[in-house]
């Protein structure tokens, strides 16, 4: 997004199922951006600010949400949305950085609107209203098999998995398909990346890919 005087920000995001290694991959790529000189904000959803961050433990482990309905859910995470795009995002936007975000409006598309199957007009409606003309310059997906990355949250996790871990495996198909069902839609903004290989080959590849758009 090109600002009024001349600076560009960008808004990088990155989305995949469980245990894609995003969090890895973004530290990763946040460090590569700043030793080319950028200033670089990275920040995550369901969270990011306050507010959000007291929305994700209602989402996530409260001991209440395992009554919540699936409406409430795509209503709390576009709410975290909310605030994040005005606290952070936009503001970070409009000073020129760079802002690596762990998930964004794809994740309720996916996980709310497919997986969920709640119709897709209301989530796009909520999501716009949600996000304003805040949109991804850049989305990486971290593409893996479903079964992939529910081995790989075992390893994670000594204690109980959260709300949205305990999902059934067919729940993650349903993610995965989403996500690659989405990125033939707009091609030009997702870059698929194969999430099954060496961390250092898939920031490789990643880094590789953002170069061309970035800098
Ligand atoms: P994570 O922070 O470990 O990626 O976990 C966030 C969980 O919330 C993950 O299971 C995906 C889910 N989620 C949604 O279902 N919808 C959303 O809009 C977002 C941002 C996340």
């Amino acid at each position: 997004m090109r600002q009024d005087d001349g600076t560009r920000g960008y808004l990088i995001t990155f989305e995949g199922s469980e245990g894609s290694g995003k969090s890895t991959q973004i530290s990763r790529i946040a460090r590569r951006f700043e030793s080319c000189g950028y200033e670089v904000e990275v920040t995550r959803e369901p969270g990011g600010t306050e507010i959000g961050e007291s929305i994700r433990h209602v989402l996530m482990h409260a001991e209440e949400s395992s009554k919540m309905a699936p409406e409430t859910e795509l209503l709390l995470f576009a709410a975290c949305r909310a605030q994040l795009v005005r606290e952070r995002i936009a503001p970070a936007i409009n000073s020129g950085k760079i802002i690596l975000c762990d998930r964004f409006l794809d994740s309720t598309t996916v996980y709310q609107g497919i997986a969920r199957n709640i119709s897709a007009e209301p989530v796009k409606m909520i999501n716009e209203f949600a996000v304003g003309d805040v949109v991804p310059d850049i989305t990486v997906i971290l593409d893996i098999p479903a079964e992939m990355g529910f081995e790989r949250i075992k390893h994670r996790h000594n204690d109980m998995p959260d709300r949205m871990e305990s999902e059934n495996i067919e729940f993650y198909h349903k993610v995965r398909e989403g996500y690659l069902m989405l990125a033939k839609t707009l091609p030009e903004r997702y870059l698929i990346i194969d999430g099954t290989r060496a961390r250092d080959d898939v920031e490789e590849q990643i880094w590789k890919e953002l170069r061309k758009h970035v800098i």
